[in-house]
């Protein structure tokens, strides 16, 4: 808050692009925030300075889960996966803040992530609100396609747990068409967190998006499962969907 020569007082924000940019500048800094890093697969118990269980917050945004759960447990190890720096940068700060050793941010498409995690390397997988790409041509963008559940069985350890917290109804039943399809094994499902008084111990945590969600009367939708020990095989791609591709749609 500033005051003119008059006593006026106004409150000086910077133009949403400067904002971005200085954001940007300043992740580049943080040592919590790897941006594209190479030799990373295989090597995150050198980073952490220990090789304790490495859980990912998946569409991270701002990292909510990752510094909630980094609170909650020293002695595990947190990564926040997102492409957006402006909102890594929120979480990584408040991470920084705090001082959670145990908690970083990884700058990358999810779509990589087998470049930045070796074989069994990742003990627990969230996937918190994520986009639901409801258009039908966009479904293998879905985090929770047979697409991503092949690149998550690369990485993660038997037994695994895949956890998805979403508002999307869409995306719910999606998902659990996938685990059917693909022989998964759900560990939980609730179809309605806070009318079920669920939301409590890790599911507690609320983001960024699930208190927009929430102020619009939205339900909030749970499902933990185990991937099968059997290869994912993701479905050949529907007509509709190559025709989509070849235009670029
Ligand atoms: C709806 S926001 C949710 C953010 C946060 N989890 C929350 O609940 O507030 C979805 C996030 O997923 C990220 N995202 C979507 N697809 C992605 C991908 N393939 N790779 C990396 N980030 C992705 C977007 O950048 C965005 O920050």
């Amino acid at each position: 808050m500033f005051s003119n020569a008059r006593g006026c007082k106004f409150i000086f924000t910077f133009p949403m692009g400067q904002k971005k940019l200085i954001r940007f500048a300043a992740i580049e800094t943080f040592e919590n925030v790897l941006q594209r890093p190479k030799n990373m697969a295989g090597n995150w118990y050198q980073y952490f300075k220990n090789d304790n269980p490495i859980t990912l917050e998946l569409a991270c945004g701002k990292g909510e889960y990752s510094v909630g759960l980094g609170e909650m447990h020293s002695d595990r190890n947190f990564v926040g996966v997102d492409i957006k720096g402006n909102r890594i940068y929120i979480g990584a700060k408040r991470a920084l803040e705090k001082d959670l050793g145990n908690v970083a941010f990884l700058r990358a498409q999810i779509d990589m992530l087998t470049e930045y995690f070796g074989k069994q390397e990742v003990s627990e997988i969230w996937i918190i609100f994520p986009d639901p790409f409801l258009r039908e041509g966009k479904a293998k963008k879905r985090l929770t396609h047979a697409r991503f559940l092949k690149l998550y069985q690369q990485i993660l350890i038997p037994g695994g747990r895949v956890q998805l917290k979403t508002d999307s109804r869409e995306l719910y039943e999606f998902t659990h068409e996938v685990i059917k399809e693909q022989n998964c094994h759900i560990v939980e499902d609730i179809e309605d967190i806070y009318a079920k008084g669920k939301a409590e111990g890790a599911l507690a945590i609320q983001t960024h998006y699930e208190g927009l969600h929430l102020a619009d009367g939205r339900t909030i939708y749970y499902l933990s499962f185990q991937l099968p020990e059997t290869p994912i095989v993701p479905p050949v791609k529907a007509k509709k969907e190559q025709e989509d591709e070849l235009k670029g749609a």
